[in-house]
């Protein structure tokens, strides 16, 4: 008999135990990879909820094959892996993981701060290559950060915690969004438009979800704007900066550096930037400390047993779905 629930990859014990815990027969992907469409077709198929990831391309082709599904519950807080439209249109639910990661992966924005502007990694790399030849007035030398202007691309939830911790750094902050957000106000974050955010910024950093409107938000027009002398953070997803054209900027010195935690076509990266001295390349591990990640398969597990026991999830991404049936 085919097991109700399934997860498409391992994930942390916290969710695992709230499922064995219900008694609801379960099935796990017993390996740590993602599935392609044509694994996930078959192995979502007469299931009652799929526990997926963000490297799981949840498409139509996917959906269909999930027809009758109660809940595709998203390990993440993006949840553009997933094609909502098809799922609703399918009548099943989808949740994701809003809140728990919010701190987690404002840490690690300011993490990509501080060691792009203070060159943490290159001097790591000039530490173990044994170039380092004694301290010197001229060697290494970064860009302050408290002080600096911060402009935050998308107020939400995250930015809203970096904007707290910035604050501490002593830096204005400068938003974007398509709303003001009394919170960022409140830290002394001026609303602004993406043109004067781009060119008053010292970091832009990026926390918008990835949509139509976003993808390729910050593209070669949006990088000329920025300073010679300014970083490009990016933690959210890697499609909203088109990333040949910040290869290019960061090789002709149009900008200062760039932090990067997401890419535009993960694993991969674009040819070039691996090159750039200036950066700083972290391998999508906004979320990833152990804590979090069990808070997060927690949360994407509750709102499976809330769906399977006839509850409303907490975290629907489409709710009409669920108050429609
Ligand atoms: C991580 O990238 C997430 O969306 O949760």
């Amino acid at each position: 008999m085919t097991a109700p629930i399934f997860i498409t990859r391992l994930i942390p014990e916290p969710g695992l135990k709230k499922i064995r815990e219900s008694r609801i027969p379960f099935e796990m992907h017993p390996e740590d990879r993602s599935l392609p469409a044509s694994e996930l077709r078959h192995a979502v198929a007469g299931r009652q909820a799929v526990l997926c990831q963000l490297t799981d391309a949840m498409d139509e082709s996917v959906l269909e094959a999930a027809r009758g599904c109660k809940i595709v519950a998203n390990m993440a807080v993006g949840f553009n892996n997933i094609d909502v439209a098809a799922a609703s249109a399918r009548k099943i639910p989808v949740s994701n993981t809003p809140g728990v990661l919010t701190e987690c992966t404002a840490d690690l924005t300011l993490a990509l701060i501080l060691a792009v502007a203070r060159r943490v990694a290159e001097g790591d790399q000039e530490m173990r290559a044994g170039r380092f030849q004694g301290w010197g007035p001229l060697y290494m030398l970064g860009s302050d950060v408290s002080g600096a202007t911060l402009g935050l691309i998308g107020p939400g939830r995250i930015a809203t915690a970096v904007a707290r911790r910035a604050a501490a750094f002593g830096m204005p902050i400068l938003y974007h969004g398509n709303r003001s957000v009394p919170e960022l106000d409140q830290l002394g974050g001026r609303f602004c438009e993406l043109e004067e955010l781009l060119r008053l910024s010292d970091f832009v950093s990026l926390h918008v979800p990835l949509t139509a409107k976003t993808r390729h938000m910050i593209d070669s027009h949006a990088l000329a704007q920025m300073k010679p002398t300014a970083f490009l953070i990016n933690t959210a997803r890697g499609p909203v900066v088109n990333e040949a054209a910040l290869v290019h900027a960061l090789k002709t010195h149009q900008i200062a550096g760039a932090g990067l935690d997401v890419y535009e076509d993960e694993p991969r990266i674009a040819p070039g930037l691996a090159d750039c001295p200036n950066t700083v390349l972290l391998p999508h591990l906004g979320s990833a400390t152990l804590a979090t990640r069990g808070a997060m398969s927690r949360m994407a597990a509750e709102n499976i047993l809330a769906a399977l026991a006839g509850h409303t999830p907490s975290n629907l991404v489409n709710p009409e779905v669920w108050n429609a049936s």
